[in-house]
């Protein structure tokens, strides 16, 4: 399916935007990442999410697969820092999704629905000062921190960062070979990456070297092997974000609880923040 002119038929005060795709990359059957032109009004504080989309497509006995003309949209966290020039995403292909059945077809140039407004709560704002920030991650919970790691602001809140991914296989773990370099060649972070960025894959249905969910590894010391200080975490200088499935991230949520660990928001920044990136 091409969707190369949608912006023939929007209205121009509507609530999104109509961008071009500049590049997919299919990391796996389940998994790719694109981005999207920036509309040059687009403001957003990296880790935000926005809603993006296709039209609806209708069957009828006439017409099969006729554009409804109006959006099918979804919430997507936005991968790239604020301050890059395109708005890049990674999404999950689930087979028979409305949205990413189709979305997985997209090819540069296509256009896309992006909404004008992102918010979140998985931003460095909604967390009090700290030493060392872990980013935990399920899936495509991952996207979130590909854009706050890659904004230099992040490395001047905190002496150290952490990101532990935690997927089912082997390919799942996307972005894996830029993280792993700590993302070498990209002249905004590069520098203060090498020294204050560590990466931790995790691999639980596969052989792997690490191979423990994330409730297991925060409450041991793998989880600290590349970061100075204790090895547990504790709220007096640690930060945490939590994003991924809403089963993970309750059960982390009852972990840093009970480590004394406080929910932070936009309104009133805490120890913590959470954004379920799907609610399976
Ligand atoms: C705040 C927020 C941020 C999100 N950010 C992202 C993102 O950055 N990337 C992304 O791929 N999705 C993200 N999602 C999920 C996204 O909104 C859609 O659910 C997803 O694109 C699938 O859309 P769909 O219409 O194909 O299927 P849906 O009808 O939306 O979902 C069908 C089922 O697929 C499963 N599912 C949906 N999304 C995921 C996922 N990401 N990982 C694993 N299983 C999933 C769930 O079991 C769900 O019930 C986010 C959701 C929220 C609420
Ligand atoms: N990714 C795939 O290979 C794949 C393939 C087909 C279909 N799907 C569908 O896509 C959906 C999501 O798949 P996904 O692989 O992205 O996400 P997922 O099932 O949430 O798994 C991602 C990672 O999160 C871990 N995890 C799950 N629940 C957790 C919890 N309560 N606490 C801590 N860690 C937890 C998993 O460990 P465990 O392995 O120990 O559960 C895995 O390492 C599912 O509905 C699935 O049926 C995924």
């Amino acid at each position: 399916m091409s969707n190369r002119n949608l912006a023939a038929r929007i209205a121009p005060n509507a609530a999104y935007h109509i961008e071009r795709v500049n590049w997919v990359r299919h990391w796996n059957e389940h998994l790719f990442s694109f981005a999207l032109t920036r509309p040059p009004s687009l403001r957003f504080r990296s880790g935000e999410f926005v809603m993006l989309g296709l039209p609806t497509m209708i069957s009828s006995q006439m017409e099969s697969n006729k554009d409804s003309g109006r959006p099918l949209l979804r919430a997507y966290s936005i991968a790239s820092p604020a301050y890059a020039d395109e708005v890049e995403f990674l999404s999950i292909k689930v087979p028979q999704g409305p949205l990413t059945s189709r979305l997985q077809q997209i090819r540069p140039g296509d256009e896309v629905y992006l909404a004008r407004k992102t918010t979140g709560t998985l931003v460095t704002d909604a967390l009090t000062p700290g030493k060392r920030l872990f980013l935990l991650a399920t899936g495509t919970g991952l996207a979130p921190f590909l854009s706050i790691i890659r904004d230099p602001d992040v490395y001047d809140r905190f002496a150290q960062v952490v990101v532990v991914h935690s997927v089912r296989r082997v390919s799942d773990l996307a972005y894996r070979d830029e993280l792993t370099g700590l993302l070498a060649g990209d002249p905004l972070v590069q520098d203060q990456a090498l020294v204050q960025l560590s990466y931790i894959p995790t691999v639980t249905r596969e052989p792997f070297p690490t191979q423990k969910r994330i409730t297991a590894l925060m409450q041991e010391p793998e989880m600290f092997r590349t970061t100075a200080g204790e090895k547990r975490l504790n709220p007096s200088h640690d930060r945490v974000m939590l994003c991924g499935s809403m089963h993970m991230i309750r059960d982390c949520q009852t972990i840093l609880e009970r480590l004394g660990f406080q929910e932070g928001s936009n309104a009133k920044p805490g120890d913590y923040v959470i954004e379920k990136a799907f609610a399976g």
